[in-house]
């Protein structure tokens, strides 16, 4: 059966009918076009997928989409303003962050949220985006990082 799902994607209102059993993913890959989100294992193993649901990083494989009726969606296209790269996506850049590419996005969005889960959990004063890890250390980031996997490295 089909499903009536609305959904805020990147500050956009989208409308479907969908499938029950489609995932969010393909939704934003097949529906939205919104390749930048990848397809990795499809079974909530590798990270690739990892967007923000309603500000929190969520493996899009492993979810469908007609749960997130009138949910708003942040994917690696949406996290950059229109003038200039988020800051981890200039980090990326500058520090050679990446190999091939492919898991990129989802490491940027899951270092998205970690920065975003240390601001919620820092100290008033800590509130610019890079500053944030600052309170994390680099086991608690391994920690938070662990659930994408970069397969040039591993
Ligand atoms: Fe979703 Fe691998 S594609 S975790």
């Amino acid at each position: 059966p089909s499903i009536a799902t609305r959904l805020t994607v990147n500050g956009q209102e989208v409308a479907f009918d969908l499938d029950a059993r489609t995932t969010l993913l393909d939704v934003l890959r097949e529906h939205l076009d919104l390749t930048g989100t990848k397809k990795g294992c499809d079974q909530g193993q590798c990270g690739a997928c990892t967007v923000h649901v309603n500000g929190r990083r969520v493996n899009s494989c492993l979810t469908l989409a007609a749960m997130h009726d009138g949910d708003t969606v942040t994917t690696i296209e949406g996290l950059a303003s229109p003038s200039r790269l988020h800051p981890l996506q200039r980090a990326f850049i500058e520090r050679d962050g990446f190999q091939c590419g492919y898991c990129t996005p989802g490491q940027i969005m899951a270092a998205a949220a970690m920065l975003e889960e240390a601001r919620r959990g820092a100290p008033s004063h800590a509130t610019a985006d890079l500053t944030a890890v600052l309170s994390l250390t680099d086991a608690e980031i391994s920690e938070r990082m662990s659930g994408n996997i970069c397969r040039c490295a591993a």
